[in-house]
């Protein structure tokens, strides 16, 4: 060969090695990453959680919402399920999937009451209706379904030990339609649901939102090597503040939702808050809410309602990619999102959760956060208690309440 070739040749091989090397390396930092989806219960307004989902697929690229652990409670579980049955990579499905649902979803394939009525269900069963159609329901429409590479977390609070329990997708197909039904059960509207004898309710009695063990998952078997290799992405259905209500002259079914709602809301806040101090250094992308509640209770199923609601998620998911995407390479969050109330700077809920919301999203100076030590059902959590507690997510069991 001539000598001017084979120099040509000598660079041309060196800077296909460096080509090769240079997507090697893209390859394996991207397959590194893990991103998680979490999604929080909240009954009707589940169809917020699937127009959000939908934002995110169609505003985000394809390598950016691969999630490849889902987790739900409750109607979040509901909507989670089916991502089972799509590949990582093919969200898009999904989310038209879950679309369809929502849009064609009726009361009756939800809940009726008993043959004799409240009555009946106040003195001789265990609930106030009767919610064996979702089962039937849930039956039908993942009658054919496969499972395919995601990984999925259903959470339901266990009556009868009073712990959290969670179902992955190596369970049975028929097995994780009544673990939804079960996380979906709110106590004393909808029967408990016996699993392997145990009883189960709402998993938001005690976690509305399922974010340290979606973690797990990541750390343990999702790709994720190092804490900051985990993207969580959290959708809540209710708004930062729980709206004013006068239950004074409202009926037992009214009380019961609101009592639902404080109740499911309150452990979102502490789940929340807990897994941002948990795992500090793992990215907390985006957490999406409604600015405001919605009309009408979370059992209603009103088509025009869901429709509504649907959009308005959609809306939000695409607005909060739109500013996430402004602000890179470093996001930065310019004010405090939720909408601001005289309450605000009243010990509560609210400062609890905008505390969160900042430490999550780095809006104080870095350093260390302004609290160690953080209460949590009563218990104080110290740093010596958080790494037990990330001890006991990470390597041992994922239950970690
Ligand atoms: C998935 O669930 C099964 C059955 O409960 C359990 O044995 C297994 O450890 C779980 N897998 C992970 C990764 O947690
Ligand atoms: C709630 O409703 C009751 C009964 O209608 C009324 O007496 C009370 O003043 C109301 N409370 C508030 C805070 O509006
Ligand atoms: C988080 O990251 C910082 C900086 O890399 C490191 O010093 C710290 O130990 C990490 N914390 C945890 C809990 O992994
Ligand atoms: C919430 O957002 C919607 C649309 O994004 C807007 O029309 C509505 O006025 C907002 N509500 C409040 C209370 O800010
Ligand atoms: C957590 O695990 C590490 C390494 O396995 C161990 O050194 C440490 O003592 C554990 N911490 C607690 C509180 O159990």
């Amino acid at each position: 060969m001539h000598r001017p070739y084979l120099r040509l040749w000598r660079s041309w091989r060196t800077l296909s090695l460096l080509c090769v090397l240079a997507s090697c390396y893209a390859w394996r930092s991207l397959a590194r990453k893990c991103h998680a989806l979490i999604l929080s219960g909240g009954g009707d307004k589940g169809a917020y959680e699937a127009g959000a989902i939908k934002g995110l697929v169609e505003s985000l690229d394809e390598a950016e919402r691969a999630w490849k652990v889902v987790s739900g409670v409750s109607v979040g579980a509901l909507n989670a399920m089916p991502s089972l049955h799509y590949k990582v990579g093919d969200e898009a499905e999904w989310a038209s999937f879950l679309e369809r649902t929502w849009m064609s979803i009726r009361k009756e394939y939800v809940y009726r009451n008993w043959p004799f009525g409240l009555p009946q269900g106040l003195l001789f069963k265990p609930s106030l209706y009767d919610s064996s159609p979702l089962q039937t329901h849930l039956h039908r429409i993942f009658a054919d379904f496969e499972k395919k590479d995601r990984k999925l977390l259903i959470t339901a609070t266990d009556m009868t030990f009073a712990t959290l329990k969670t179902w992955n997708e190596t369970e049975p197909l028929s097995k994780l339609i009544s673990a939804v039904s079960a996380s979906a059960a709110l106590p004393g509207i909808f029967p408990p649901l016996t699993i392997d004898g145990v009883a189960y309710n709402d998993g938001g009695i005690l976690a509305d939102l399922n974010i340290e063990a979606a973690i797990g998952r990541c750390l343990m078997d999702g790709g994720a090597k190092r804490e900051r290799d985990v993207i969580i992405d959290i959708i809540l259905c209710s708004p930062a503040h729980q709206p004013i209500r006068n239950v004074s002259n409202e009926n037992t079914i009214r009380v019961l939702l609101r009592a639902e709602a404080i109740r499911n809301f309150n452990s979102a806040v502490r789940m929340l808050e807990r897994a941002t101090t948990t795992f500090p250094n793992a990215s907390f992308r985006f957490l999406i809410y409604p600015n405001a509640s919605f009309p009408g209770n979370s059992l209603d199923f009103d088509p025009e309602e869901l429709r509504d609601m649907y959009a308005q998620g959609n809306r939000d998911a695409q607005d909060m990619v739109k500013r996430w995407r402004e602000t890179r390479p470093e996001p930065k969050w310019p004010h405090w999102p939720f909408p601001r109330r005289e309450d605000d700077e009243q010990p509560g809920l609210s400062k609890v959760f905008r505390e969160a919301w900042q430490r999550a999203f780095q809006i104080n100076p870095p350093g260390p956060p302004p609290h160690r030590h953080h209460r949590w059902f009563g218990q104080e959590a110290t740093d010596e208690g958080q790494e037990r507690r990330r001890n006991e997510t990470t390597t041992t069991t994922l239950r970690y309440i």
